[in-house]
């Protein structure tokens, strides 16, 4: 696959390029200007050629190729009754909050964030506490005391991210095992988001939570989709494992006429993409991983202000400015705001619940296009030593 070819996608309606002018090239929301593989670009067509579409069914070949695929990847049996379809792992998370606490009781996770896992309790009525990550010897590591300090007696979910965005850490069997055991002894439902769990970049395996405590099953919903993983989140599908029966039976109830059925769309394409994606993703990884190391080679060698961490899945690099920022003026968004400044748009990090001056790098395109942004960093956060 020629992951090098820019592929124009201004004018394709597409939420990452259309927000800034077009003097700004977008580094920020997470999907990838790199085309999806070839046998789900067929599968369309033929699915568009068609000319009919009507509402969808989920098939039993699109029910096998995702029994095939976690048996595959994750070593991981499950029965086709444990799934949910979902038009998005967002919603999941929304559900799952009004599923497992209720009105006013409490959400844990871990900071910084995906930004819907900040949102999703408050919009449901429920209140987050957090746990801020630790930085040791230059890998994240999870907060396990402070994850245990923050849980109240009404406390009830914690929403977990594994690989981690932003952080890019895929956690390790010592520090799942440790998590599972928090949420056993303080009765917590452990909602895994595993979303990224297809991009791993380094010589680590991810392990899904649920393979990491099959004795858990009856706390345990993990959150999946082949929209990271293959490129297709415009097509909204998504799907739950739940493999027991009342935690099931609870999260399908909180959602009971509020979602829709997956398209036609998006089964054509998912199973296109289980099915035949296999070696464009080994050829993605090995892509995303150069990409990785050409950003982290830049920030150390061009940045003074700004360090980063190894990115062992996703194609997000967390970068922090925060040298940077104490020595210019500007308040809070003042790293952001020179990068847009400079023609390059990054994530704010303190919509992750991050302090002021960290931002969330999407290395997710064609080389030239990174090298382009990256040069233009250069110019915003290259000035002063931190
Ligand atoms: C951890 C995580 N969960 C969920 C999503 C989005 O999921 P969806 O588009 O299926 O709602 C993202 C997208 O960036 C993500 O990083």
């Amino acid at each position: 696959m020629d992951f090098d070819r820019p592929v124009e996608r201004r004018g394709t309606a597409s939420y990452k390029w259309e927000r800034y002018g077009p003097d700004v090239l977008p580094f920020w929301v997470a999907d990838m200007d790199l085309p999806s593989p070839p046998a789900v670009v067929a599968a369309l067509e033929r699915r568009a050629a068609h000319g009919v579409y009507g509402y969808s069914n989920v098939p039993d070949s699109l029910v096998e190729a995702l029994l095939e695929h976690l048996a595959r990847s994750y070593g991981w049996h499950v029965t086709a009754d444990a799934f949910v379809y979902l038009p998005g792992v967002v919603p999941a998370l929304n559900l799952a909050c009004r599923a497992f606490a209720g009105p006013g009781e409490a959400v844990l996770t871990v900071v910084p964030a995906y930004p819907p896992f900040l949102e999703a309790p408050r919009l449901q009525g429920r209140r987050l506490v957090t746990a801020a990550a630790r930085l040791q010897d230059g890998r994240w590591r999870l907060p396990l005391a402070a994850l245990e300090d923050a849980v109240t007696p009404d406390t009830r979910v914690l929403l977990f991210c594994h690989p981690h965005n932003p952080l890019g850490r895929v956690w390790d069997e010592a520090e799942l095992a440790a998590v599972i055991d928090l949420c056993r002894r303080r009765d917590l439902v452990l909602v895994s988001d595993e979303i990224h769990c297809d991009l791993i970049l380094d010589a680590v395996r991810h392990v899904p939570a649920a393979v990491a405590a099959p004795d858990a099953a009856a706390r345990i919903v993990t959150l999946m989709a082949p929209s990271k993983t293959f490129n297709l989140p415009g097509l909204n599908f998504a799907f739950a494992v739940i493999a027991d029966d009342e935690l099931r039976r609870r999260f399908v109830a909180a959602g009971e006429g509020l979602l829709p059925f997956p398209g036609c769309f998006a089964i054509a394409a998912s199973e296109a993409a289980y099915r035949e994606g296999g070696e464009w993703l080994a050829e993605l990884r090995a892509y995303l991983r150069g990409n990785a190391d050409r950003v982290a080679a830049f920030v150390a060698a061009s940045l003074p202000g700004v360090t980063t961490t190894r990115v062992e899945a996703t194609y997000l690099a967390w970068l922090d400015a925060r040298g940077w920022l104490a020595v210019h003026d500007g308040g809070p968004a003042a790293a952001a705001r020179a990068c847009l400044d400079a023609g390059v748009a990054l994530s704010d990090g303190r919509a992750f619940g991050a302090e002021p001056g960290c931002l969330r790098l999407n290395f997710g395109c064609p080389r030239p296009q990174l090298d382009e942004g990256l040069r233009r960093l250069g110019r915003a956060l290259g000035g002063a030593p931190g």
